[in-house]
């Protein structure tokens, strides 16, 4: 099931492409505005050179992170997108299914095309996250923390970075539709949202998330909470005051507004600001085992992978997934090896050279 040049993520995204309606591949791939934000995230991990120490003794590459006082074997999480049906027959199961081989942790997304329920049953005890939109019915978003804390799930992360939808011009250029076949299954009984004449109306605007609405989410959970979409250092403050346990700095993959900064340019300016009270993970534009060391020597404690791990998917379902996340964990080690970091805390040494002059 494993196509033969199928040796890097790049691959994976050509493989899908010729897989993909070109509608489903413009909503996979596609950017807000004329995508300078997409291209960004993945240029920006481009521009670093990583300074390389050799002869160092090695008994092997320790990739082994902490979050929250969960040990990870490897500092890479399953990010949250929406309706991996659109992607493969068996969406969100197979996912759950590469997860679980790999015990790499998948933060499952409100819009998910499975239950939650479903899902919690095939990741067989792997760290399962739940990413939350807080809907405009409190009550209903309510009732689904109560179902995800019921199913095990181990973590709340909260997406602030998308309250309305971006304008993403190649996506609307295909004439992108979701499929009637597919459906955000967890938000089924949600009643319909205030009737409006646009999308400025004063009653929707009025139902967008605020920070009350993040107190709100604290004292109803006592389930580690996750900020996603943080660009800005007073932000990254501010949610520690409300409360976070750990910040995920993104931009939504480029999709929301062009011309937000590249996620590889805010992460050093947040992860000053918070300086070492929660964890920081970041996502956007990563593609390859460097440019995980680079967070890494950041300062980011693990990284999120969007539209790579529905590359894999797309491609060969939960084999594909595995291969995506297998690839990266060995493009990591050889990374450390030829940079001479032995574990992760040795990273931050190799963006410069210069305290040696
Ligand atoms: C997303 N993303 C996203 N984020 C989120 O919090 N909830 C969601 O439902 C979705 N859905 C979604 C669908 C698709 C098709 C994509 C590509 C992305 C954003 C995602 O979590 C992540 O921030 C970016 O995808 C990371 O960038 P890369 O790795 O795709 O470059």
């Amino acid at each position: 099931v494993i196509p033969a040049d199928a040796v890097s993520l790049a691959d994976y995204q050509r493989l899908a492409s010729k897989r993909l309606s070109a509608q489903n591949l413009a909503y996979l791939n596609g950017g807000a505005g004329s995508e300078r934000t997409l291209r960004a995230n993945t240029e920006a991990w481009g521009e670093a050179s990583l300074w390389p120490r050799v002869l160092r003794k090695f008994d092997h590459a320790d990739t082994r992170t902490t979050i929250l006082n969960r040990r990870l074997a490897s500092p890479l999480l399953i990010g949250p997108t929406a309706y991996h049906k659109l992607f493969h027959p068996e969406g969100e199961i197979a996912t759950a299914t590469a997860a679980s081989a790999l015990r790499t942790p998948y933060i499952v997304s409100t819009q998910a095309s499975t239950s939650v329920e479903d899902i919690a049953n095939q990741a067989d005890g792997t760290p399962l996250w739940f990413q939350l939109y807080i809907q405009h019915d409190k009550d209903f978003t309510k009732q689904l923390i109560r179902r995800v804390e019921q199913a095990g799930y181990e973590a709340i992360v909260l997406t602030v970075d998308a309250p309305v939808h971006g304008i993403r011009n190649a996506e609307q250029r295909s004439g992108f539709r979701l499929s009637d076949a597919v459906e955000a299954v967890n938000l089924r009984d949600l009643p319909a949202p205030p009737q409006s004449a646009s999308a400025f109306d004063p009653a929707l605007l009025a139902a967008i998330p605020s920070w009350q609405d993040v107190a709100w989410l604290r004292e109803l959970t006592t389930l580690p909470i996750f900020i996603k979409g943080i660009l800005h250092p007073a932000d990254a403050v501010e949610a520690i005051d409300h409360g976070a346990d750990g910040l995920i700095v993104s931009n939504h993959g480029g999709r929301t507004l062009d011309q937000l900064p590249a996620t590889r340019s805010a992460l050093p300016h947040i992860v000053a600001a918070v300086e070492k009270k929660v964890p920081v993970l970041v996502d956007g534009g990563i593609r390859c085992g460097s440019d995980v060391l680079q967070a890494l020597a950041l300062g980011a404690d693990a990284v999120l992978l969007g539209r790579p791990i529905l590359h894999g998917l797309t491609t060969a379902g939960a084999a594909g997934v595995a291969h995506v996340l297998k690839l990266l964990q060995h493009e990591l080690e050889v990374a450390m090896l030829l940079t001479g970091c032995r574990d992760l805390s040795e990273a931050p040494a190799i963006l410069s050279h210069s305290s040696h002059f």
